[in-house]
């Protein structure tokens, strides 16, 4: 067991910004935290780092006044104090972006922050609230036009509203909830820049993540949880991944992954000169081409916002296409529903896991079968059949480790890496002849990645045509047997995994075409 390191010397003569003493909340069947200490001092990033589930964002909650804890106390700046509510929080200079954003989208950035404002509208009409804008945004470099529609932003650009949402509240202390898991290498270069004038500022920051060579760059202590208790806290400098990952799981965790050599067999998939529309009535996909064959891992690179989230809602019967082909195992599937294409054994899943993989309000086991219920064994002459429901969710649970108090649990009040467990559980199960993957490690702990790699692969194994979207270049490199760049809606080049190295992938990510293109 690791101990509390001794005080930091800068600013070691002030209290913590936050003290959390002994805190204990539980949920029916789960104990979310448990006796947990933790503390911020001034200047400093502390990162929070534990398995899907560990409790890190009930805590979070705890402090920002969205749950009461069940017992423990709260010191803001050496006082003791009573979070009833955000709004206590935020007049103790607390302020939190949530895993998931709560921005309003049709709204432009300036009157999202002007949102909610003491006295607001009255108080702090548009021109002063884009004025103060300004003002933060040079100071922190956090660069976001005042004027723009949410809708219109990207990840990281929404994220940049949301820490400047903060700060004109006037947060010293900021909660940040895996920051990263939306964003691509370069935004999260740029949240560090913002994160360590923060810090040189005098604010404290919570910085979670799963990402352990990000957390280990940029914070300065690092506190580990389990099945909602501290494991211990380190300084950074002091930690490595191998130690972090082992208090995290409770075991050795490997970082590298055995694969067989890559057998293809026919296409399973083929995409012939696709043309798809963003939302904005843009082309998102101009004319790409490819195939993913049985047996074979097809990663799809490139930075977010290139089309490939159009791609998948193409391929997954959720976006029109335009012109061209998606073929699935032979058959034209354009104009077909999501339904059909699922039925014909595809699986999807899908990059925006609360709005598209689950209906939050109904139970797990619901949430499993979902897409599946009009089918054998769990639908028989047009009845349910619960008991296969139920016997099928409760292996579910267990082979893909979700953890939920039960099966009838709203999928809703799980930890954000247990609903991903909970959509790879559907949309895996009952052996998928395509499975269409969209970033599907984002926000897992290093013992689910390692899992979920593992997983994809054995289906690429046993027959499967796998299309692996990702940012994670590091995750393509050790999954796909062959990879293809996508940029402004084109693909750059298709190489063999093998052969591919991080510079022409980097290359070939800003735009740069690959002289020999294979189908
Ligand atoms: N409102 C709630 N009602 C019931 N159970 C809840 C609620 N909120 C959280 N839980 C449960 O508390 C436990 C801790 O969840 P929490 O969201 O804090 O985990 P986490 O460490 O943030 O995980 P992740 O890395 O997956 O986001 C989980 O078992 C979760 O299902
Ligand atoms: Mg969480």
């Amino acid at each position: 067991m690791l101990g509390v390191p001794k005080e930091r010397p800068t600013h070691a003569e002030q209290p913590p910004l936050v003290l959390l003493r002994d805190i204990t909340k539980s949920f029916p069947g789960v104990l979310a935290n448990d006796h947990v200490n933790f503390e911020v001092r001034p200047g400093e990033i502390h990162a929070l780092l534990g398995e899907n589930g560990a409790g890190k964002t009930t805590l979070m909650n705890i402090l920002y006044g969205l749950y009461r804890p069940d017992s423990g106390e709260i010191y803001i700046r050496g006082e003791k104090v009573q979070i009833r509510s955000p709004r206590d929080a935020i007049q103790l200079g607390i302020g939190m972006v949530h895993q998931h954003f709560k921005l309003v989208l049709p709204h432009t950035v300036a009157e999202n922050v002007a949102l909610g404002l003491n006295g607001t509208p009255f108080w702090a009409p548009a021109k002063v609230v884009a004025q103060k804008l300004r003002e933060l945004s040079t100071r922190y470099g956090l660069h976001v036009d005042p004027e723009r529609r949410v809708w219109e932003l990207s990840a990281g650009e929404q994220q940049r509203v949301e820490i400047l949402k903060a700060l004109i509240r006037g947060a010293e202390v900021l909660i940040l909830d895996e920051p990263t898991s939306v964003l691509t290498p370069q935004e999260t270069a740029e949240l560090f820049k913002v994160l360590r004038r923060m810090k040189e500022e005098g604010h404290g920051i919570i910085f979670i993540s799963h990402k352990l060579d990000e957390v280990l760059e940029i914070a300065d202590r690092i506190t580990v949880m389990r099945r909602g208790k501290v494991v211990g806290t380190l300084l950074a400098q002091e930690a490595d991944k191998a130690t972090l990952a082992r208090m995290m799981v409770g075991r050795e965790v490997v970082f590298r992954l055995s694969k067989t050599t890559c057998n293809p067999g026919e296409a399973a998939l083929r995409v012939e000169d696709l043309y798809v529309r963003s939302d904005r009535g843009l082309w998102a996909l101009k004319g790409i081409s490819f195939a993913v064959c049985r047996g074979e891992i097809l990663g799809v690179a490139g930075i977010a916002g290139n089309g490939q989230r159009e791609l998948v809602e193409a391929l997954a019967g959720l976006r029109r296409v335009e012109r061209g082909r998606i073929l699935i195992l032979g058959k034209e599937v354009n104009g077909r529903s999501a339904r059909a294409i699922s039925d014909l054994g595809v699986a999807h899943i899908p990059e925006e896991r609360i709005r598209m993989g689950i209906v939050p309000g109904l139970p797990v086991e619901e949430n499993l079968i979902l897409k599946k219920h009009h089918r054998p064994p769990f639908c028989w002459r047009g009845f349910l059949r619960f008991l296969a429901i139920r016997e099928f969710a409760k292996r579910a649970i267990e082979e893909y480790g979700i953890i939920t108090p039960s099966p009838k649990t709203p999928a809703k009040l799980l930890s954000g890496g247990n609903i991903q467990r909970l959509i790879l559980a559907r949309e895996l199960s009952g052996r998928p002849a395509v499975v269409i993957a969209a970033h599907p490690t984002y926000g897992l702990d290093v013992g689910a990645t390692e899992q979920i790699r593992q997983i994809l692969l054995r289906q690429r194994d046993e027959g499967a045509a796998v299309l692996l979207v990702s940012e994670d270049l590091e995750e393509i490199m050790e999954l796909a047997d062959r990879i293809a760049v996508i940029f402004r809606g084109e693909i750059m080049g298709i190489v063999p995994a093998a052969e591919a190295t991080l510079e022409e992938i980097g290359l070939m990510m800003a735009g740069e075409k690959r002289v020999k293109v294979e189908g």
